[in-house]
């Protein structure tokens, strides 16, 4: 889809890191972006910088694991803007470093809430506008190269489950969607340089309220260094233009992919063998 100027965007976890660099790679194309963050001074911050280069934006507070709160969300920024052309559920948290059978329930409540729900309740409240606008329009979805593979190195598998979700969950809007002027993409990015080892301090309230999750706190190293959320937005804005379903940022990481696949692979092998032994 071309992106033009007047158009109008709803962006979750704008307040930060990748979502903020979408936002303004958006803004500086001339799309009014609703700039949308549990943490409303965050997205303030953000509508700042937009305005700094010109652009229009609006913060609007939202906890995107509360259906009702994105719902609203998404009517403030239509009634502010008209209709939403373009709609990122980015707003994600991580649950690293804690051995799946030890993630308390409130923690898993957290993380498939923010990470998964938050994407279905973006869909929910954007997809159906949409149709009913009839004008072309493209719905992005924060996954991560962790939708594709685990990382065996650093208990990641709470995660990666939400954003193996996020992936299918976008092919099958993607599948649902051909024929309509809608587009589809699914952000699949490794390590970009963003606050996202500090994630706890978004925890929504009705889920405990900020707090100190220590565990993430070694993907900072990782991450720092890593690529800027700016190139991130521009790669997105790339990505809406030329209708990628995939969008991936870092091709390095391709052989993560590979070896899942080859080992996939080498199983249906094994399932032919058998198979072929028993009609013999
Ligand atoms: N940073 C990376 O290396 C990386 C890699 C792959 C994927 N991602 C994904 O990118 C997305 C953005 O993460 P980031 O790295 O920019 O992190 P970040 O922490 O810098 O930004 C995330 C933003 O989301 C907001 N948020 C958290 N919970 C929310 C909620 N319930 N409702 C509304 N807003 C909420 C936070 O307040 C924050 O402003 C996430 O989905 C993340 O999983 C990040």
């Amino acid at each position: 889809m071309k992106i033009e100027a007047g158009m109008c965007a709803y962006v979750s976890g704008a307040g930060s890191g990748i979502g903020r660099g979408i936002a303004l790679a958006l803004a500086r194309r001339g799309v009014r972006v609703g700039v949308c963050d549990i943490k409303l001074g965050d997205a303030q911050d953000t509508v700042r910088q937009i305005e700094a280069l010109g652009g229009s934006a609006l913060a609007v507070q939202v906890d995107v694991s509360d259906s009702a709160s994105v719902e609203q969300a998404v009517a403030a920024i239509e009634q502010a803007y008209g209709a939403i052309a373009i709609g990122c559920n980015n707003a994600g948290i991580a649950m690293h470093g804690v051995p799946l059978h030890e993630i308390s329930a409130s923690d898993w409540d957290w993380v498939i809430g923010v990470n998964l729900r938050g994407v279905i309740h973006g869909i929910r409240a954007l997809v159906p506008r949409m149709l009913q606008a009839g004008r072309p329009a493209h719905i992005v979805n924060t996954a991560s190269i962790g939708g594709f593979q685990v990382n065996p190195n650093f208990l990641t598998g709470a995660y990666s489950m939400t954003k193996y979700a996020v992936v299918a969950l976008s092919e099958g809007l993607h599948n649902e969607l051909q024929g309509s002027p809608i587009g589809v993409s699914i952000l699949a990015p490794a390590a970009v340089d963003t606050q996202i080892h500090l994630s706890e301090r978004s925890r929504p309230e009705r889920l405990g309220g900020p707090t100190v999750r220590a565990q993430n706190h070694f993907m900072g190293d990782l991450i720092r260094g890593g690529m800027t959320p700016e190139a991130v937005g521009e790669r997105v804005a790339h990505g809406i233009e030329a209708d990628e379903l995939y969008i991936f940022t870092h091709p390095e990481t391709q052989h993560w992919l590979d070896r899942r696949h080859a080992a996939i692979t080498a199983a249906f092998d094994e399932a032919r063998r058998l198979a072929q032994d028993q009609s013999a």
